[in-house]
């Protein structure tokens, strides 16, 4: 009770100071790596920010107050449960969220016009709008206090991360399940040609939202079934025909592009190769080991027997 009396007075007090100043008082507490608050439900939740990681983004110039101010109070009035002003636009997209978080995702939204646009026309947003659980918001794929920008290969979004960060959902049966979503398609990514070549260090490759989104437009992403998904049969030939990747791509080219696990019924061609392969290697290991274990039972023998005739001299 005393540290929040100390922290609402600390933020009374630094109404007026200057954003990136207001960010060092925050810190004087934040920076603590042992704060940390009882949530409702008895879990304990860090309250620590890293304060190395935080200046070292965009978001510094901004401050604290750029995500966790501006739509209403300070963060403890929040804590202490007055309700902060998040514009009728956002409300939809932030209503089940606690307090603290509502107020920064609303904020992202507010500055991040374009992007949220986007996200809005997405099967995320669509989902997100409808209160519906387990669907990403600005900071589930973004992270909150070290963002990095896009094109820093660190980046959770950047293609070189980016499957991690779909993985979070899409690999996890507990989420899928409620939406019957296929959680088998970071695994088949890995294992089709765009994700060996990505493996081996290709950049240039396709990742899961250079065809799961329009170019101009990466929060976009859409259902397959959707008609303005650059994924539905009826956009293949644009969707994969995109600058940089495969123009003036066929239909009979763009087919089987997706997450399908070859069989002889998908790509038969594949699927027979590679169990070809299987079959070979099996073969030429197994022939191989069998090779050095014949010898090495012969030269036991052998030494074994001549052991024998020479006791046998003696
Ligand atoms: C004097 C220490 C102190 C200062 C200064 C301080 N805080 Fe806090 N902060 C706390 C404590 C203690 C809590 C947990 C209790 C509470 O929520 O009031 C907390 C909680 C929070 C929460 C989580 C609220 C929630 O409900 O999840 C946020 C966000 C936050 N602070 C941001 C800030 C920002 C931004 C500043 C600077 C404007 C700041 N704090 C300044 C001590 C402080
Ligand atoms: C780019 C936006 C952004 C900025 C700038 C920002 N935060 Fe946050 N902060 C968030 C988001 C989003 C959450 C909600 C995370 C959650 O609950 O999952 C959060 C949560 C918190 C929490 C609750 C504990 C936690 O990590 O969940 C504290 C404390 C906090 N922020 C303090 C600060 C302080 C202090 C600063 C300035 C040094 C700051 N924040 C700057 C976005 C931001
Ligand atoms: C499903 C994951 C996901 C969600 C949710 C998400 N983003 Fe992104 N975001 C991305 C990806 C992927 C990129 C592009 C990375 C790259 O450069 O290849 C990106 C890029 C960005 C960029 C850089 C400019 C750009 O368009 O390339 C900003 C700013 C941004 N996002 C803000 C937001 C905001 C604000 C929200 C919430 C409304 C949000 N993002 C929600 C994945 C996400
Ligand atoms: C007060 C306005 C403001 C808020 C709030 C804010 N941002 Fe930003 N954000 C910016 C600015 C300004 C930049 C730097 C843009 C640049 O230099 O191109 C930036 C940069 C970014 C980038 C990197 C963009 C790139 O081109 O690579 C991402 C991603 C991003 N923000 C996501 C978020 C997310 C997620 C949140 C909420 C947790 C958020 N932002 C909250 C203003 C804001
Ligand atoms: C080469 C293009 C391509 C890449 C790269 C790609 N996808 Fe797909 N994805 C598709 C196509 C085409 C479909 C629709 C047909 C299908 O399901 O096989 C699809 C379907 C999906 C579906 C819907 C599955 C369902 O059960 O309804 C999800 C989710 C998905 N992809 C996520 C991802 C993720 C996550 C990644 C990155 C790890 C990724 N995709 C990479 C082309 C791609
Ligand atoms: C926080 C969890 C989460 C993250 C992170 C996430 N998604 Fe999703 N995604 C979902 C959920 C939940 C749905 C189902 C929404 C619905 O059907 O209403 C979904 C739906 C989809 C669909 C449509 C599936 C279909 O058959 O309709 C695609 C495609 C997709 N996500 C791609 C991606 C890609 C690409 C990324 C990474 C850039 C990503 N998602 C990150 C949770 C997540």
């Amino acid at each position: 009770m005393r540290m929040r009396l100390l922290g609402l007075a600390s933020c009374l007090m630094l109404a007026a100071t200057a954003r990136a100043d207001v960010s060092n008082d925050c810190l004087v507490c934040h920076s603590n790596e042992r704060l940390a608050e009882r949530d409702a439900d008895g879990k304990v939740r860090s309250l620590y920010v890293d304060a190395q990681h935080f200046f070292a983004t965009a978001h510094a110039k901004k401050g604290c107050l750029g995500c966790h101010g501006d739509l209403g109070l300070g963060p403890h009035d929040l804590a202490l449960g007055r309700q902060p002003a998040v514009k009728p636009a956002f409300a939809p997209y932030v209503a089940k969220l606690p307090k603290a978080r509502a107020v920064a995702v609303a904020n992202c939204m507010g500055c991040h016009e374009k992007e949220f646009a986007s996200y809005q026309q997405s099967v995320h947003g669509e989902a997100t709008r409808a209160g519906k659980r387990g669907v990403p918001l600005c900071d589930d794929c973004h992270g909150n206090h070290a963002i990095s920008m896009t094109d820093d290969i660190e980046s959770p979004v950047n293609p070189a991360q980016q499957l991690h960060t779909c993985a979070k959902c899409h690999a996890d049966g507990q989420v899928m399940a409620q939406y019957n979503v296929s959680t088998n398609v970071v695994k088949t990514f890995e294992h089709h040609f765009h994700g060996r070549k990505r493996l081996i260090g290709d950049a240039r490759v396709a990742v899961c939202t250079s065809c799961h989104a329009p170019a101009a437009s990466v929060h976009e992403i859409r259902g397959p079934k959707d008609p303005k998904s650059t994924v539905n049969p009826a956009n293949h030939t644009e969707g994969c025909g995109r600058e940089g990747c495969h123009p003036g791509t066929s239909e009979a080219f763009a087919k089987g592009f997706g997450h399908e696990v070859p069989s002889l019924a998908v790509r038969p061609l594949v699927f027979l190769i590679s169990k070809i392969h299987i079959l070979m290697m099996t073969l030429v290991l197994g022939t191989m080991f069998l090779h050095i274990l014949l010898d090495i039972i012969r030269r036991k023998i052998n030494a074994s027997r001549a052991a024998a005739q020479s006791g046998g001299k003696a």
